[in-house]
């Protein structure tokens, strides 16, 4: 496990736009797992700025969004898919054909779209590198609390604290979604490399149980911890409640003598 520590959330949308950025470069057919919310768009700002004034190629890349709300057309402001368009794909030379968002539209046989999701994933030979936020209760994907850390892509039932998350972006109380698609964790520990942001105070007690607590389905992050290649990027106020600050910054010291390729 890797830990950056950024000063602000502009700085880690910078770094992480500059890790996706590096594995586009050595892999111009990278195979990228994105996620959605505030936190991401600071990277999406940046690499699209990299398409624009650096001519980063995205034509090759094939993306699989995390999750989608059930219930929401692609085309409603407050989806996924139309978050996606507005923030990135819209932006970058990414083909329509290689990206991948559930479909919170379906009706009925969720089970069979789920696992036609994993197939797709699996078809295109795994996710090279997985981008994550995390919820406030420590979620990654919509993988609530109490999720099987064995999970695969599925129908979830999201959390009364995800909802009160997503209140606001809703005008009336009946619209705001109750489940949504997302990959399980399961599918997201497979992802080669994982990449997770964080930003701002109502992020610091996740990350501090994800990294520092122990492994448990009651904060779905922290089952990051069985994966063999994490890296952290926090602000200084979503990573205010580690205690092993300085050991993480050592272990960066190091890493960037003995394995400087990892960065
Ligand atoms: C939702 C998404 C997560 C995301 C989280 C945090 O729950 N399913 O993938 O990490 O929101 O969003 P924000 O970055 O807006 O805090």
């Amino acid at each position: 496990m890797l830990l950056v520590l950024k000063p602000n959330s502009e700085e880690l949308g910078r770094e992480a736009a500059r890790v996706v950025a590096n594995a586009v470069r050595r892999n111009p057919a990278l195979r990228l797992g994105l996620a959605t919310g505030s936190t991401m768009l600071g990277m999406f700002r940046e690499l699209v700025r990299l398409h624009r004034e650096e001519k980063l190629d995205f034509s090759r890349v094939v993306t699989f969004n995390l999750d989608e709300y059930l219930g929401l057309p692609s085309n409603h402001p407050q989806s996924f898919h139309h978050f996606m368009r507005q923030n990135f794909l819209a932006h970058v030379n990414v083909s329509p054909h290689n990206t991948h968002i559930p479909d919170g539209s379906i009706k009925g046989d969720y089970q069979r779209y789920c696992a036609s999701y994993e197939r797709s994933i699996r078809d295109a030979g795994g996710i090279d590198l997985q981008i994550l936020g995390i919820g406030r209760n420590g979620h990654i994907g919509f993988n609530e609390p109490t999720s099987s850390l064995g999970s695969r892509t599925r129908l979830k039932v999201l959390s009364k604290e995800t909802i009160e998350d997503n209140r606001k972006f809703f005008a009336a109380e009946e619209d705001i979604p109750q489940c949504a698609i997302t990959m399980g964790i399961g599918t997201i520990l497979e992802a080669k490399r994982i990449l997770l942001l964080a930003n701002g105070s109502s992020k610091a007690a996740a990350i501090s149980k994800a990294i520092e607590g122990p492994l448990t389905a009651s904060v779905t992050a922290s089952a990051l911890q069985l994966h063999g290649d994490v890296t952290f990027i926090v602000d200084q106020e979503a990573g205010a409640q580690l205690k092993q600050q300085e050991y993480y910054q050592r272990v960066l010291e190091m890493t960037a003598v003995l394995t400087p390729e990892r960065l």
